[in-house]
């Protein structure tokens, strides 16, 4: 039996500050569909992560964030998601039939990007990126089905790379 089409047409996971928003967009315009950024539809719809975590917590985001994707997915298009939206169940099996791609990168490359303090998680630098992407890279491999690495090449040779998978 044939398995389920997928809803989106590629689905961008990977720790905070791999590039899954600046890759989502970049292919999206190239294979000419929408794009959807997970966390943009949260603050438009509950305000700034960092307040939400502040004042509810991160389960209580998870909730949100787990509404949000099942919503980019349905609409369809490139969808790039927070990087810990994969820990919630719920949101996992809605990835299980869906062009899922990982995005990696280093702590060299993401030590700048994720300093504006938009990260709650990231609060004490990138030391706690290291060990957030490390713990979480075993969820992130199970559900991939392709993997970049951001730090390797230009955008635009990803993008392309992305776009010939597709
Ligand atoms: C988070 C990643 C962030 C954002 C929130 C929590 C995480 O998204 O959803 O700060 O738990 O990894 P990006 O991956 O877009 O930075």
């Amino acid at each position: 039996t044939a398995e389920p089409a997928p809803r989106a047409d590629l689905v961008l996971i990977g720790p905070m500050g791999s590039g899954k928003t600046r890759l989502g967009k970049r292919v999206a315009k190239l294979i000419g569909r929408p794009f959807a950024d997970t966390d943009k539809i949260v603050v438009a719809e509950h305000g700034p992560i960092a307040d939400i975590f502040d004042a509810h917590g991160e389960p209580h985001f998870r909730a949100l964030e787990r509404d949000a994707v099942a919503g980019a997915i349905t609409a369809g298009g490139v969808v790039s998601l927070g990087g810990g939206a994969v820990l919630d169940e719920q949101t996992r099996a809605l990835l299980g039939t869906e062009r899922v791609v990982l995005l990696w990168t280093t702590p060299e490359a993401v030590e700048a990007r994720i300093a504006n303090g938009k990260r709650p998680l990231v609060r004490g630098g990138v030391d706690d990126w290291i060990r957030i992407a490390e713990s979480r890279r075993p969820i992130y491999e199970a559900l991939a089905r392709h993997l970049i690495d951001t730090s390797s090449r230009p955008i635009d040779h990803l993008a392309a790379e992305l776009a010939d998978w597709w």
